[in-house]
């Protein structure tokens, strides 16, 4: 007989944002005049920089030529690209990454979700709470976590992020994990950690032989000087972390589709007998054989991120959504909201100090604004909802009228 995978039955049936989804696009069939205001999931709503559009326009040409045309491209990443990464997310930061340690693929959501692939079925993993879900659902979907105990996994061990402590969880509380899942800046709490508090984080983690997971997805949205872009910056993270970028956000790709790892030489796991395991070429193995790299158009517009031209026009788009944030994190604190985020993130995280999913009932059925409930992202979510800050101004300031009737 065919068996399922049972581990499917421990997550909740839907995926958090298809459930949102859902539930809007109900809403939206009973009440077909309202005009939704979409501030839930992070996706944004500006195009494409001009000169990642005219880079694309150039690939698509490429293609139409027998001699520039590409078939299959390198499943690590196009050259170009990788060099690229290297000089400008890296080097010119003063951080040491080669172009060989990086990995171009279709988006951080599948690293970060492939990742675990790479260790045993018994390691212990630590997330925040309130967490991005992939990093929860694809161990569970693994079979790392064990039953679903109202709402927490017993065998994942879950570090409180909460305003006491600026939503940065401390070491201590990971005691005996293998694994632990960073974001920062942060989804959904759009807090940012300093270089203190990750230098903590990679000195626990080298002392313990334990993995960070560092998703740095939102970098692009750090403004505070001083604030670090990547785990590299501390001092021998290159032992003990591998780091998830995307275009997603920096610059639109959600609908495009790119991102990278980072894997750094030397990194290792252990097998039983305590003997070293490179990652990399481990990570090298599983993504020649599942996957066949990002499109060459992908890459190339990627690419052009780092152009002058797109360099500034794609920071200018993401000081756009920041200035969003910005404008409806003050009308928020106007009404007396207490807002954690935005600054240095595209996320707001507002304590409405009652049930995060009747929060988003109520707004969406009075105001027609969507918002994601903070108890999505974990228990420690409850009595906050995200808003993000990825909209049309005119929206943004239609959200803020609706939020001074709704709230
Ligand atoms: C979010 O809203 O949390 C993100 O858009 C989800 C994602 O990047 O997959």
């Amino acid at each position: 007989m065919l068996h399922a995978n049972e581990n499917y039955s421990k997550i909740r049936a839907s995926y958090l944002f298809t459930e949102i989804a859902h539930r809007v696009s109900a809403y939206q069939a009973a009440n077909p005049d309202a005009k939704i205001i979409r501030l839930g999931i992070g996706d944004v709503t500006e195009p494409l920089a001009p000169a990642v559009v005219a880079a694309m326009h150039r690939a698509v040409d490429d293609e139409a030529a027998r001699g520039t045309f590409h078939g299959y491209g390198p499943e690590q990443g196009y050259a170009f690209l990788r060099e690229k990464i290297a000089e400008c997310d890296f080097k010119a930061r003063g951080i040491d990454v080669a172009a060989d340690e990086i990995f171009v693929s279709d988006g951080a959501k599948c690293d970060c979700g492939n990742i675990q692939e790479l260790f045993t079925p018994d390691v212990k993993i630590a997330v925040g709470d309130p967490v991005y879900p992939v990093y929860v659902d694809t161990n569970v979907m693994a079979g790392r976590t064990g039953a679903n105990d109202g709402g927490r996994y017993a065998g994942l061990v879950y570090l409180e992020c909460n305003a006491a402590n600026g939503f940065v969880p401390d070491p201590s509380a990971a005691a005996g994990c293998d694994i632990v899942y960073l974001c920062y800046p942060n989804n959904p709490t759009g807090a940012v950690a300093t270089l203190a508090d990750l230098q903590k984080w990679v000195d626990w983690a080298r002392a313990n032989k334990s993995l960070l997971l560092f998703d740095a997805a939102y970098e692009a949205f750090i403004r505070t000087p001083g604030i670090p872009h990547s785990i590299y910056e501390c001092k021998g993270a290159r032992e003990c972390a591998i780091e998830f970028r995307s275009y997603s956000k920096t610059a639109g790709f959600t609908g495009v589709r790119c991102g990278y790892s980072v894997v750094p030489k030397g990194l290792c796991a252990y097998a039983k007998d305590g003997s070293p395991v490179e990652l990399r070429p481990l990570w090298t193995r599983r993504q020649t054989t599942k996957f066949n790299g990002a499109s060459y158009i992908a890459q190339r517009g990627a690419e052009a991120v780092y152009s002058p031209e797109g360099a500034a026009q794609t920071k200018a788009t993401v000081d756009f959504y920041l200035e969003n944030g910005r404008l409806m994190k003050a009308a928020l604190e106007k009404l007396g909201y207490a807002v954690a985020g935005g600054g240095d993130s595209p996320y707001l995280w507002v304590d409405v100090k009652s049930d995060s999913w009747k929060a988003f009932d109520r707004l969406l059925e009075s105001a027609n604004i969507v918002v994601t409930p903070g108890a999505g992202f974990g228990r420690a979510g409850e009595g906050y909802i995200r808003i993000s800050s990825f909209n049309s101004r005119e929206n943004v300031l239609e959200a803020i009228e609706r939020f001074g009737k709704a709230l």
